[in-house]
């Protein structure tokens, strides 16, 4: 997330905007429901989730013949499911490679299962509202005390896939403390 949101400062101000009222007089008196509750942090979460897949793949092995369209796939297949691709698909999210927290503010039960970060059915991850609550509060803190720029451009940026999805190169990010 401070890739992209480091790219865009006026982002970058809306969200400390939004955060600053969550925060009393001093760093540590928090209220933590209304951070996260804030609509345009949920909105650049999941658009970075969205730009950069945290677990590019998934792998499942198939239990039964399976038909998705013309196609027929083998029982014991194992299908690899490419969630950063999916999330890239210019057919689900225009304009794909730019960062637009807008897009999780507008209607989203637009296609079902367009937005894996964490799988879907039986076998997603049970973790998912523990990391997102740590995530909101981790960058909240941030934000509401530090300024930051990435000095590498988000459209530059290379990836590799391990089990997560890691940049090829080291991000360099600039803090300043807020005054
Ligand atoms: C940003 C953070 C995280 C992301 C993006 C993420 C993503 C995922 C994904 C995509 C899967 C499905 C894997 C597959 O089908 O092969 C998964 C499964 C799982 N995750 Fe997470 N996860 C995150 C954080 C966490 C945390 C914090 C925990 C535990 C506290 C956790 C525990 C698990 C477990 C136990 C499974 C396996 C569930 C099962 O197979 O039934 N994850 N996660």
């Amino acid at each position: 997330m401070f890739l992209p949101v480091g790219n865009y400062p006026d982002i970058q101000e809306k969200l400390r905007q939004e955060l600053d009222s969550c925060f009393g007089s001093t760093d540590d008196d928090i209220d933590h429901s209304k951070i996260v509750s804030n609509r345009y942090l949920d909105a650049c979460v999941k658009e970075s989730m969205r730009l950069i897949a945290p677990v590019p793949a998934i792998a499942k092995k198939l239990q039964d013949d399976t038909e998705i369209g013309d196609h027929t796939f083998p029982k014991e297949l194992t299908a690899e499911i490419y969630l950063f691709f999916m999330h890239r698909d210019p057919k689900i999210y225009p304009d794909p490679l730019k960062y637009k927290p807008e897009r999780f503010l507008e209607d989203q039960t637009k296609l079902p299962f367009s937005f894996l970060p964490f799988s879907a059915g039986p076998r997603n991850c049970i973790g998912q509202r523990f990391a997102l609550f740590e995530i909101k509060i981790f960058i909240a803190l941030l934000v509401h005390k530090f300024e930051f720029a990435s000095k590498v451009k988000v459209e530059d940026a290379k990836y590799c896939f391990e089990i997560v999805t890691r940049s090829t190169h080291p991000l360099e990010i600039k803090f300043t403390e807020r005054r």
